[in-house]
C-alpha cells in the first residue's frame, strides 16, 4: 500500500508554513554560507567566485551595494560592515533609484549587485548600466543560474536553498553572512590585523549556534507578540551598526502582519518622530552590548517617560523594569552582533502576523520577486 502525502504538507516538514520553517533553517543555511570561505591559517576568508585577487582586491577604493527591498537593507548592513572592517568608505542604494539616476560610475568602485532570486528587473538593470559604463560588479545572489548571477558573472553565492516565502529570512541572513566574509577579506589586505581577523573567523563558524539559540525563543517571543498584537503602528529603532537591522525589522513587521512600521535612528527620535510617542505606539529598540549602550538605554527612558510601551532587542545586562519586554539574544561580537539580532525581528513580525491572522507566506499585493518595473 501507498500512503498519499500531500506534496506542500510533505515541503513543509512540520511546519506551519514556508516563512517558519525558513527561519528554522537558519543556521544549516549559514553553514553552507561558511563552507569552504574561512581560512583560519590566515585569519581572513576565502571567495573564490570573486575572481580578485590581492592586488585587484588592494585596488578598490569604494564600495557600493545595490538591491531591492530587504536586499537593499541586508546591503546597508554590509556597507557597515565594510567599512568598519576595511574602512573604505562604503554605502547602499536601492537598485530602482541607481539606474534611472545616470550615476558617476567610478573605476576604483566595487559595485554589489544583492538578490535572493537574482532575477529582480531593477538590479538586473543597475548591473546591465554599471556594465555599459565599465563599472566592476560583482552579484551576491541566491540563485545560480538566475540573469543577475549569469550578468555579473562572478560574485558569491548565497547558498540558503530555495526560499518560497515572499518575507526573506533566511537568504538575507546569508547575505549578511557574505558581507561578512567579503569585508573581512578586504579588511585582511588592508589594516585588519590578524587578531581581529581571527576574531571574525571564530565569530562566524560560532553564528549557525548563538542563531539556533535564538530560534530557540520561539516560544518567548510569541507571547512577546500576543501581548503587542493590538497595537496598529510600532517604531523600530536602532542606530549605527543596528540601523539596517531596525529598517529590515520595520520592513517584516510591514509585509507580514500590515502594521504601519517605520524605523528611525535613536539619534533622530528628538527630531520629529518623539512627537508620536503615546501609550498607542510601541517601539522596539535595538539595544546592542557596544559602545553605545548607555545612550541607548537613554532613549528608552526617553521614550517610557513619554508614555510609549518599549520592546527591547537586546544582548546587553539592561536595567531591571526598564522595558516593557525584553527579547534576548547572546553576544558573539559587535560586528555580527546587528546580524543575529535581526532573527528575533523576524520572530517577532511572524508571531504578530499569526496573532492577526495574516496569510503569512503569501502577503497581499506582494510577489517574492519583482521581473517587471
Ligand atoms: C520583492 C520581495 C522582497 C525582496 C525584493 C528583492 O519586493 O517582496 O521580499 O526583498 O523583491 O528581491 P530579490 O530577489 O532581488 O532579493
Amino acid at each position: 500500500t501507498t500512503v498519499a502525502v500531500d506534496d506542500a504538507d510533505y515541503r513543509l516538514g512540520g511546519h506551519d508554513d514556508f516563512m517558519h520553517k525558513e527561519m528554522a533553517e537558519q543556521p544549516d543555511a549559514i553553514r553552507r554560507a561558511l563552507l569552504g570561505r574561512l581560512d583560519e591559517r590566515f585569519s581572513t576568508s576565502r571567495l573564490d567566485g570573486l575572481r580578485l585577487d590581492a592586488r585587484e582586491l588592494r585596488a578598490i577604493r569604494r564600495v557600493k551595494f545595490l538591491g531591492c527591498g530587504s536586499a537593499y537593507y541586508a546591503g546597508q548592513l554590509g556597507a557597515s560592515l565594510v567599512e568598519e572592517l576595511s574602512r573604505l568608505p562604503a554605502d547602499a542604494e536601492p537598485a530602482s533609484e541607481f539606474r534611472y539616476r545616470n550615476p558617476v560610475v567610478e573605476h576604483d568602485t566595487l559595485y554589489v549587485a544583492v538578490s535572493q532570486s537574482g532575477e529582480t528587473a531593477d538590479t538586473l538593470a543597475a548591473v546591465q548600466e554599471l556594465k555599459r559604463k565599465g563599472g566592476q560588479v560583482i552579484g551576491v545572489v541566491n540563485g545560480v543560474g538566475s540573469a543577475i548571477a549569469r550578468e555579473c558573472g562572478r560574485g558569491v553565492f548565497l547558498h540558503a536553498g530555495p526560499e518560497v516565502s515572499v518575507a526573506s529570512t533566511k537568504a538575507v541572513t546569508n547575505m549578511s553572512v557574505c558581507f561578512a566574509l567579503l569585508a573581512t577579506l578586504l579588511g585582511r589586505v588592508r589594516d585588519l590585523g590578524v587578531a581581529d581577523g581571527a576574531r571574525m573567523v571564530s565569530a562566524l563558524s560560532a553564528l549557525p549556534d548563538h542563531v539556533a539559540a535564538v530560534l530557540a525563543q520561539d516560544d518567548e517571543i510569541a507571547a512577546v507578540a500576543r501581548k503587542f498584537k493590538d497595537a496598529r503602528r510600532m517604531f523600530f529603532i536602532g542606530r549605527v551598526r543596528c540601523w539596517p537591522v531596525a529598517r529590515e525589522g520595520a520592513q517584516k513587521l510591514k509585509e507580514i502582519s500590515y502594521v504601519h512600521a517605520e524605523a528611525y535612528q535613536a539619534s533622530e527620535l528628538k527630531h520629529g518622530p518623539l512627537a508620536l510617542i503615546d501609550p498607542d505606539m510601541p517601539s522596539v529598540v535595538l539595544v546592542p552590548d557596544d559602545e553605545l549602550l548607555t545612550k541607548n538605554i537613554a532613549t528608552i527612558e526617553q521614550i517610557k517617560a513619554r508614555g510609549g510601551p518599549v520592546i527591547a532587542v537586546t544582548n546587553a545586562d539592561l536595567p531591571e523594569g526598564l522595558a516593557d519586554a525584553v527579547i534576548r539574544a547572546p553576544r558573539i561580537t559587535r560586528e555580527l552582533d546587528p546580524i543575529l539580532l535581526t532573527v528575533p525581528l523576524q520572530m517577532f513580525a511572524y508571531h504578530l502576523a499569526r496573532e492577526l491572522g495574516r496569510d503569512i507566506d503569501k502577503p497581499r499585493n506582494l510577489a517574492k520577486s519583482v521581473t517587471v518595473e
